[in-house]
């Protein structure tokens, strides 16, 4: 059900990205991203094949250390354990390369992924006020592998 992300993934990935998580990233932006990290972009399909339900998009900042860019799933298949499916096919990968920690930033108010890094050990190592660009304070964490 889990699989690596492939150009064919790309325009669904953008819509769930665009559809579920508050971003001021462009189609452009994502696509470049996709591009220089498509080895830790994992994808769910669906039961009945067709449109994928949910992405989890990993970055690599530098040589120890892995990022968590975006994770979402479609609203209508959430809380059925995909999120963490994707999540820990994600972080494989990354252990699997070595990275020494892993790191991501989460809008403060999130709290729904906020227990979902929790939940896998990731701690808060800073606030940056007014991150994002309505105003919102953004919330680092990171995970030692
Ligand atoms: C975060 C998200 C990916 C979780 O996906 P999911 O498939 O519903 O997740 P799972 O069913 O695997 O649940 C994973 C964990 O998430 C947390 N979680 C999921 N739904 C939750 C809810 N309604 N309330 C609180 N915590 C919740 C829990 O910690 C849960 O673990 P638990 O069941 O052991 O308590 C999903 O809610 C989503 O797509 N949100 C919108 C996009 C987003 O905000 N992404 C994160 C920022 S990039």
């Amino acid at each position: 059900m889990i699989r690596t992300a492939t150009d064919d993934d790309i325009v669904s990935i953008i819509y769930i990205w665009k559809e579920t998580i508050e971003t001021n990233n462009t189609p452009g932006d994502i696509l470049r991203v996709f591009k220089r990290n498509r080895r830790y972009w994992f994808v769910c399909d669906g039961m009945e094949g067709g449109e994928i339900i949910g992405f989890a998009a990993g970055s690599v900042k530098s040589r120890s250390r892995g990022h968590i860019s975006g994770i979402a799933v479609l609203e209508e298949h959430r809380e059925k354990g995909i999120g963490k499916s994707l999540f820990d096919v994600l972080i494989a990968a990354f252990r699997q390369q070595n990275f020494k920690k892993i790191t991501l930033e989460v809008r403060a108010s999130n709290k729904t992924a906020i227990r979902l890094y929790e939940g896998y050990g990731f701690k808060k190592t800073d606030i940056i006020n007014k991150y994002y660009p309505d105003g919102e304070d953004a919330i680092n964490y990171e995970k030692i592998l």
